[in-house]
């Protein structure tokens, strides 16, 4: 449904409630999401973003049920990921004399996608764009999370459009951050953040100082998915601090892979040690754990305790990803163990270690490594590693 979220500025995006995989299957989308485009009505009419492709006829209706989409005269690509450009061809062949408005890296990026003869007008940070009796201004936000990354701010409703920052996978009846579940909300944004937009955590907390810096009275916040932040829209961008410093908290997660339960046994006794020292903490068995959940639990853990029995000399298949996560997103102030079961070799608990190490995860405690099943007094070692690992979250 068409929503006004603004003086003429209208959110004319789509509600994908069924989405449940993003960026192929990398993402898990448990709860939808929206395809958010905003259309500006003045002297001239600006379009902020499309939707994804296969949404380009509810796209297209929902402006026209405002506005002849051949009058709009400015298009802004916030960036060219193909859920928010996907459109773009539909909307220049209704309105091919529009201005397409892009960042420099931009022009590089919706060409590279869509290799079509746009005449694109080039900004960066500072430049602006009048509709008439308000103005849009634009703000390069590269690598928050694309390269061509800009965030578009309107004046006079003091509305910025923040791309896919602020943003969450987050399919909702209604369109603000106040009528909304806070928990889910909240969930979804840390989600979003944890395993979208960790590496730039840097950015994220320049990028803030910079548009505070400017002096932008803000009265609200619309990303490209997810609610619109209107009441108190400031309230994301403190999170948003909070996250990119990446101050765990004192809580771990245990992830591990089984085959004939030894490691189970043995994550349940670390799990065990850890209860003990009252440390707060999740188990997830990787084979039947969504992988951006545990991503999330990560982010807001101080250890990662990570087991696996030994498979062809290696791991489980299942362990491997959420390793490569690990040094991928580049975590901070993470401490860390391993453990792992074995029959006749026993590289599992060592390979672990290794990329621990290479995720720059302090190790604090040595590995557990157990043949065959457990004994009694091989569960004592590893609630032993859990006793240890949660004093160290404690220290
Ligand atoms: Fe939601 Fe970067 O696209």
């Amino acid at each position: 449904m068409v929503t006004e979220i603004g003086r003429g500025v209208y959110w004319v995006g789509v509600a994908d409630w069924a989405l449940r995989q993003f960026h192929g299957h990398e993402l898990s989308t448990l709860r939808g999401s929206t395809y958010n485009a905003y259309l500006i009505v003045d002297e001239r009419v600006a379009l902020v973003d499309t939707v994804w492709d296969p949404f380009e006829d509810e796209l297209l209706a929902h402006i026209r049920e405002v506005i002849d989409p051949a009058k709009i005269d400015v298009v802004v690509a916030t960036h060219a990921e193909p859920d928010h450009s996907g459109s773009l061809r539909a909307i220049m062949r209704e309105a091919p004399q529009a201005d397409l408005v892009v960042s420099r890296m931009g022009v590089d990026s919706l060409g590279g996608h869509y290799h079509q003869p746009w005449k694109y007008h080039v900004v960066g940070t500072g430049d602006s764009v009048s509709l008439g009796e308000r103005d849009l201004q634009f703000i390069e936000a590269r690598l928050l999370h694309w390269p061509d990354t800009m965030f578009a701010y309107l004046t006079g409703d003091n509305i910025l459009f923040s791309s896919d920052a602020f943003g969450q996978h987050y399919a909702t009846a209604f369109r603000t951050n106040d009528r909304a579940d806070q928990r889910e909300l909240y969930e979804e944004a840390l989600k979003y953040y944890a395993n979208i937009l960790t590496p730039f955590g840097a950015r994220v907390e320049r990028k803030i100082q910079e548009i505070l810096e400017m002096n932008l009275p803000i009265t609200a916040i619309a990303p490209s998915h997810g609610v619109i932040w209107r009441e108190n829209p400031m309230q994301i961008v403190e999170r948003y601090r909070e996250w990119a410093a990446q101050t765990p908290e004192r809580r771990a997660i245990v992830l591990y892979d089984t085959m004939w339960h030894a490691t189970r046994r043995m994550a349940e006794a670390v799990g065990e040690g850890l209860a003990e020292r009252g440390v707060p903490h999740k188990l997830f068995h990787m084979a039947v754990s969504d992988r951006n959940e545990v991503i999330t639990e990560i982010f807001r853990s101080k250890a990662v305790i990570i087991g696996s029995p030994t498979l062809n000399r290696g791991l489980l298949p299942t362990i491997t990803p959420i390793l490569e996560d690990l040094r991928g997103l580049g975590f901070q102030h993470k401490i860390g163990a391993a453990f792992g079961s074995y029959g006749w070799s026993g590289e599992s608990t060592r390979e672990i270690e290794a990329h621990l190490e290479r995720s720059h995860v302090t190790k604090v405690a040595d590995g557990v490594s157990v043949k065959w099943q457990p004994t009694e007094e091989d569960l004592e070692r590893c609630r032993d590693l859990g006793r240890t690992v949660a004093d160290a979250v404690l220290a």
